[in-house]
């Protein structure tokens, strides 16, 4: 895989100003796969790459909600459509959100842009809306300011059949009224998929969520999935970092203030996830109101978030050593040594490119570039083995 090779995935699965995570088995626009591929696009165009976000932000709700899917096109391709959402926008979205990683890209695509002018102009257009986003989850996710974000549903994660959210699925009933035509399986090997009572758990909370009206308030109530993600909160910790820089630039003294003071519960929150014993961060339960066992890769964000003591980041790479003895490329969606381990899948094994960058970033961070340079040589020697199929982040 080439620099080449890869511009021309993005190049192959541009549908017009923003990019499909993968041809026919996704072909709307995700969320936090545009946040990924804008910086990729930002390496050789630069408008391309902030177009990708505003095209994305066609999508944002009223309330500050950056939805998890956009429905720019129609497409048969895919199971569940707008039809299913039942909402009533244009362009058609889903009703849920998905990891907060745009202010990042934001911000790295302005901090290394060539063409000054243009991405000061651009970002500070963007800039309000990323933090209309930021003051959703607040609002809507954690209105109580305890600093953990709540996921309503797997999906909105990103990492949708972790063993993470086996117990916390499990309790979400298998009944729907929506009829499951699942696409994805005529896609790819339903070995790699989730299964598919999973799909209908997952399909019952897309029920009960449109019953309410999408109302946050009232889906935060009676959501019977609702866990505060280690991925999402590190993601939006790091998105809330990287905001601060932007707002330093092109917000307001009070919105520095609101950033800052985000930012600090956040993280004393975030450092309550630490497992001693299991040497990672964990998500945590808020119906059972416990510390969801098992360790994923979702736990090793923290580092890209930043601010992890020594000892952790020092105990987080002997993890990733350890892992790294059992299986042939770092990173493992899911601790090799888990009974739950599957390496084909989806998240329950293989390797994501995404998660890799991300783990890369933080322990280049935290000053282990030792391990920062294993992880990316075993990102680039997977992605190179497996051709231009690899390199799609999904
Ligand atoms: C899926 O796999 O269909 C979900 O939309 C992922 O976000």
């Amino acid at each position: 895989m080439s620099q080449q090779s890869a511009r021309a995935v993005l190049l192959g699965n541009d549908r017009g100003g923003y990019t499909v995570p993968t041809d026919r088995l996704y072909p709307f626009q995700w969320n936090w796969d545009s946040g990924f591929v804008a910086m990729g696009w930002a390496t050789f165009d630069e408008a391309r790459g902030f177009r990708e976000i505003e095209r994305l932000l066609e999508g944002q709700w009223d309330d500050g909600l950056v939805p998890q899917i956009v429905f720019h096109a129609p497409s048969d391709d895919y199971f569940p459509g707008p039809e299913v959402w039942g909402i009533r926008r244009t362009p058609p979205t889903s009703g849920i959100t998905q990891p907060p990683i745009l202010a990042t890209a934001v911000r790295r695509m302005w901090d290394g842009a060539r063409d000054r002018p243009a991405a000061e102009a651009r970002t500070a257009a963007l800039y309000p809306r990323l933090l209309a986003s930021h003051r959703w989850w607040q609002r809507a996710r954690d209105p109580t300011g305890a600093g953990l974000v709540a996921t309503l549903h797997p999906w909105e994660t990103g990492m949708d059949n972790s063993p993470a959210w086996d117990t916390a699925l499990g309790r979400v009933p298998t009944e729907t009224r929506t009829p499951i035509r699942r696409r994805d399986t005529r896609h790819v090997d339903a070995s790699m998929r989730p299964l598919g009572e999973e799909y209908l758990r997952f399909i019952h909370l897309v029920d009960r969520f449109r019953d309410v009206g999408w109302e946050p308030r009232r889906m935060l109530a009676t959501s019977p999935f609702r866990a505060a993600d280690i991925g999402t909160n590190a993601i939006l910790l790091r998105a809330e970092r990287d905001l601060l820089t932007l707002a330093g630039r092109f917000g307001t003294a009070a919105e520095v203030a609101e950033i800052t003071e985000r930012i600090a519960r956040m993280q004393s929150a975030i450092d309550g996830l630490w497992s001693e014993t299991g040497g990672i961060y964990l998500s945590f339960d808020l119906i059972s109101n416990a510390p969801i066992a098992g360790a994923t890769s979702a736990g090793l964000l923290p580092l890209f978030a930043g601010g992890v003591p020594a000892p952790r980041v020092a105990a987080m790479g002997a993890t990733l050593r350890r892992w790294g003895r059992a299986v042939r490329y770092l990173v493992p969606s899911t601790d090799p040594a888990d009974a739950r381990f599957e390496p084909r899948r989806y998240w329950r094994g293989p390797v994501w490119a995404v998660t890799n960058w991300m783990v890369v970033e933080g322990l280049a961070g935290a000053g282990d570039l030792v391990l920062a340079a294993d992880v990316q040589l075993a990102t680039a020697t997977l992605v190179r083995g497996g051709g231009s199929v690899s390199i799609s982040i999904r």
